[in-house]
């Protein structure tokens, strides 16, 4: 990949042990102990480099982007497009296929409403809100079974695409029960019946390889927040196939060509997509973050997650009175674990471990409250992780949960 060499900071090549931890302030506050932050599925920290590519751009760098013939605006210009070809080379996708949103539910709106002649779309019951909500208003919309293990009703969905569908949204990665979807199997099946497909990578791009060509997906969404970039950036992956039928929904500057009282020409893609100015400073620190895990390589990465998922999942199974929702250990799973207490409830087992050890989880639905219906469960905690996680931070989240356990039965 390419190397954003536009802010004035060394880069060292990170490894992927303990010392990546250095990377990341919060985890280096001096004499104040670091949280276990295992909260990675919500949000991700971010490593110095990420700051400091949006620093560049804060005080050095900002301009205009795609506005501008002077050099500041040019600058800023090629390192916001260094970030589209960095995904792209991510993706394994073209650059004019990475079309730059707000994020993830951006993205799945964009193709809600400009995907022409929508009318019939298939989705699963675990679908985080923002792969839900944006079909619901759809008079065709048929969700998918699933089981407690996250695996989807195949028949069901064989019976749904026999009768016609236009789309299937999925995720690649339950941000619930952590379980792998085979995207490439439903994608088989989804084309074999003439569907397109919208694969969720939110809780997959940071970790898992995706090669968006050999999968022949249509659409991909995924966030910068989520892997280790800042917040307000997303890309919709849209393949090239699909920009004759996907409408721009925005309109305004940026994606005209030609404008007269009379009318407009649009911009080639994805520029016909990406109205108004962009986050300029969020898309450059992305690309930096993009660079950050390429430097570890994609498959490290997955392996190291796989690694401390497999102990985090263990370990929890020795906690008394847990239940541990999604796949077996050495099941296909994410770098989460989700799971409920005996006796406690999960929004109070949070707050405990957070005041007493600074251990972070998320706890409640985690916007995916069909989810937890489908499956009979209340709010629900969820511990995730990322590649500055260490086995520290999961030796204090199952002390801690022992405890609690301890303290109930006195
Ligand atoms: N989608 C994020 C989560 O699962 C916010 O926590």
């Amino acid at each position: 990949m390419n190397s954003l060499a536009h802010f004035d900071c060394e880069r060292t090549t990170p490894s992927l042990t303990d010392a990546c931890r250095n990377d990341f302030a919060v985890l280096n506050c001096g004499d104040e102990r670091p949280p276990a932050y295992l909260d990675s599925g919500a949000t991700t920290l971010r490593p110095k480099v990420v700051v400091d590519a949006m620093r560049w751009y804060l005080e050095q760098g900002t301009a205009a982007i795609h506005r501008g013939v002077h050099q500041q605006a040019i600058h800023a210009t090629d390192q916001f497009e260094e970030t589209r070809s960095l995904l792209a080379g991510w993706l394994g996708a073209d650059s004019d296929e990475i079309i730059f949103t707000s994020g993830t539910t951006a993205g799945i709106n964009l193709v809600r409403q400009g995907l022409q002649g929508l009318q019939r779309v298939a989705v699963t019951v675990m679908e985080h809100h923002s792969n839900l909500v944006p079909w619901m208003d759809l008079e065709n919309c048929k969700f998918i079974p699933v089981d407690d293990m996250g695996q989807i009703d195949m028949e069901a969905l064989e019976a749904v695409l026999k009768e016609g569908v236009d789309l299937l949204a999925v995720t690649h990665v339950s941000n619930v029960l952590g379980c792998v979807t085979p995207i490439k199997s439903l994608i088989e099946m989804a084309h074999r019946y003439g569907a397109k497909v919208l694969v969720d990578a939110a809780q997959s791009a940071s970790h898992h390889p995706i090669d968006v060509r050999s999968l022949d997906v249509d659409f991909l969404v995924c966030s910068s927040h989520k892997m280790l970039g800042p917040s307000g950036a997303g890309a919709l992956f849209a393949s090239r196939a699909m920009h004759d039928q996907l409408q721009p929904v925005a309109k305004g500057g940026q994606m005209v060509d030609d404008v007269t009282l009379e009318g407009w020409t649009l911009q080639p893609a994805p520029y016909c997509y990406e109205a108004g100015s962009p986050a300029a400073e969020s898309v450059i620190g992305w690309g930096a973050a993009i660079q950050y895990l390429d430097d570890f390589g994609v498959e490290a990465i997955g392996q190291r997650l796989k690694d401390l998922t497999h102990k985090l999942v263990t370990r929890l199974q020795e906690v008394p009175g847990i239940r541990i929702l999604g796949p077996e250990p050495g099941g296909q799973r994410g770098p989460m674990a989700t799971f409920t207490m005996e006796g406690l409830e999960a929004h109070a087992v949070a707050k405990i471990l957070s005041q007493r050890e600074r251990v972070l989880v998320r706890s409640g639905f985690h916007c995916a409250k069909p989810l937890h219906r489908h499956l009979g469960l209340g709010p629900t905690v969820r511990a995730s992780l990322q590649i500055y996680n260490n086995d520290d931070d999961i030796d204090r989240l199952i002390r801690t949960l022992c405890s609690l356990t301890k303290l109930q039965l006195m």
